[in-house]
């Protein structure tokens, strides 16, 4: 997590910083600081909280180099002190990621003189370029020769004001993009932040330095080697990075779900039939010689991979586990060379996830599929196979249009792996095809409940508590539910599969425990039935979501909610809609910041 920019022009490159930091924001956001190439010195602004305090303090700045950052906090509390630019002698650092050595560098650099006046591990980076320096004064030469010594994941980017001319980055396992441009060269974590000087984006790869000036830009390796890395046209549009009229990036990107919907299953085009080269074109071999498969993801991206089990079991008729990727990394597992491994990921750089895939293959697993909303992210450049869910840019923390997307690409993959298989009838598969075309229309119309959501979320925003219950396919989506709640709410949240209620949750039902429920009309509503009544019994309040058709009376202590239309086996993805409304309204009632929920970051990049 956190987010840096740095900038080199002909002009005044300080508005761009901070515009740059506030579309970084979601990278972290519990201090912020910026450090520009002064005529005597580096002069440096650093704030605790937002970008916008940032933006006040350094009003009176102005400078034609500089390096930003917006930080979440991982080695020493938020404050001033430990906020990015770090500073050593005449040279001033940013950096996203973790330096493993920090504490022998530190020990190190401490005994040749240098003070620490931070707790970051960054700052040992910053002491490691001054020394440097003393025997290799070519800053771009310096920064190579210190990231050699550097243990961990890192992006960085380096001023020295005795050349301000000249800006220095370097990126391993953190993410990292320049933008180039004829007046001035950029870097950032990511495209958001350089689509206000340009489009034309160079993405380094692990172990590159580049030196920008404001005319030019060089990269090497670590060991020095000059390399090329391609130009790319971002597609990304500036107005998808904005707000518009919402209030909210969570609310722009829940009602932006159909749409999302729609470029997602622009894969299929007009077709009537699944073709498996949607997940590249080694991929109908490789389904075909797959006899299971393994999700790897964290977060809500582990969510969607709970729900996709139901359907790779029933419909491929394979085996499928998922695995939560913090644990998978360090866990001694049963390797299978015929298993296809999946990792799901809206960002495409999330720690744990890029780690578990990576042990996956060092297992010798290399059939692996990336599902990810982000293309030239490593997640996806580490994959055999790739399906790019079109959701846009996901800017708030809490997970939304990614999810409903990645719902719609592992439902292709099941659809995808039956077919291979030969478990698909044509019938089946066209009324399959049929069905995922009116996504669009259906997620819209659920879209319209929101009134009614709006209301139930006043009636229970000051609860302490809430407990929510589905089963089958159903149940990771109150997973989803409970999930949504908690991240920005804060309200206390834990979802069970509805048949387990009686052997432990049960007893913390009172009239104080609101239980929302998941109740499409499956073949499981009956049970399901049978469960809340076990919850009215005890007094608890009902929230439930049903299909038009269910057969749930409404009465005292159960409020009913019904979505327009049954989606069978996609029902999920309809279901998760007025569960991400109901987070929402419920975290405006309490007034949280919504797109920015304490403690929170939107791309996990440290372990
Ligand atoms: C963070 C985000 C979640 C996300 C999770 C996994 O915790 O706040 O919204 O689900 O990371 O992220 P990924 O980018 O791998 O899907």
């Amino acid at each position: 997590m956190c987010g840096i920019v740095a900038a080199v022009a002909g002009s005044n490159i300080v508005p761009i910083l901070v515009e740059g930091l506030k579309k970084l924001e979601y990278r972290g956001y519990d201090s912020a600081g910026l450090a520009v190439c002064g005529r005597e010195a580096i002069e440096r602004v650093r704030s605790v909280g937002r970008v916008a305090e940032l933006e006040s303090a350094a009003s009176g700045t102005a400078a034609t180099s500089g390096v930003a950052h917006t930080r979440w906090a991982t080695h020493g509390v938020p404050s001033e002190r430990n906020a990015h630019p770090h500073i050593s002698g005449s040279i001033a650092v940013v950096h996203n990621g973790i330096i493993e050595n920090y504490e022998s560098l530190r020990t190190e650099l401490t005994a040749q003189g240098y003070i620490f006046t931070s707790e970051t591990d960054t700052e040992s980076i910053a002491h490691l370029i001054e020394a440097t320096l003393k025997d290799e004064p070519d800053l771009f030469l310096a920064v190579q020769q210190a990231c050699r010594r550097l243990q961990g994941a890192y992006a960085i980017a380096v001023i020295d004001h005795r050349h301000p001319e000249t800006v220095v980055v370097a990126r391993n396992g953190s993410p990292l993009l320049l933008g180039v441009t004829e007046s001035g060269n950029y870097a950032a974590s990511d495209a958001s932040a350089l689509l206000q000087v340009t489009r034309n984006m160079v993405y380094l790869e692990n172990g590159d330095v580049a030196e920008l000036t404001s005319q030019a830009v060089r990269i090497a390796q670590l060991d020095g080697t000059q390399v090329e890395r391609p130009v790319h046209v971002s597609e990304l549009s500036a107005a998808a990075v904005e707000l518009g009229n919402y209030r909210h990036y969570m609310q722009k990107e829940i009602f932006e779900q159909p749409e999302a919907l729609a470029n997602t299953l622009e894969a299929i085009g007009g077709s009537k039939t699944v073709q498996p080269g949607l997940f590249g074109a080694q991929a109908e071999d490789l389904l075909a010689g797959t006899d299971s498969i393994l999700i790897l993801a964290c977060g809500t991206s582990s969510h969607s991979g709970y729900t996709a089990r139901y359907w790779i079991e029933s419909i491929a008729g394979i085996p499928c586990t998922v695995e939560i990727a913090s644990e998978y990394r360090y866990r001694s597992s049963v390797t299978n060379p015929r298993q296809l491994v999946v990792a799901i990921s809206q960002s495409g750089e999330t720690a744990d996830t890029l780690a578990a895939l990576r042990h996956a293959k060092a297992l010798g697993q290399l059939n692996t599929l990336a599902i990810c909303n982000v293309p030239e992210s490593a997640i996806v450049r580490g994959c055999a196979l790739r399906f790019i869910t079109r959701a846009g840019p996901e800017i708030g923390v809490a997970s939304t249009k990614a999810f409903t997307t990645q719902l719609a690409a592992l439902f292709l993959l099941a659809l995808a792996t039956a077919k291979v298989k030969g478990r698909l009838g044509e019938d089946r598969e066209q009324s399959f095809i049929e069905q995922m075309r009116h996504l669009p229309v259906a997620v819209s119309k659920v879209l319209d409940l929101e009134p009614k959501i709006e209301a139930w979320a006043k009636r229970f925003a000051d609860k302490q508590h809430a407990l929510f219950l589905g089963r089958g396919r159903h149940y990771p989506i109150a997973l989803e539910g409970a999930l949504k709640l908690k991240e920005i709410s804060y309200i206390h949240a834990e979802a069970y599969p509805a048949g387990e209620l009686k052997h432990g949750p049960l007893a913390l039902v009172d009239a104080n425990m609101p239980v929302i429920s998941v109740a499409p009309n499956d073949d499981l509503l009956e049970k399901l039935k049978s469960n809340l009544q076990e919850v009215r019994a005890r007094g608890g309040e009902l929230y439930v979501f049903a299909d038009a058709d269910a057969e749930i009376p409404e009465e005292e202590g159960v409020h009913m909610l019904r979505l327009p239309e049954h989606y069978g086996l996609m029902s999920p993805i309809l279901h998760v809609i007025p569960l991400q409304l109901l987070a929402y309204h419920a975290a405006l009632v309490k007034g949280t910041d919504v797109d920015k929920p304490r403690n929170l970051a939107k791309s996990v990049t440290v372990e």
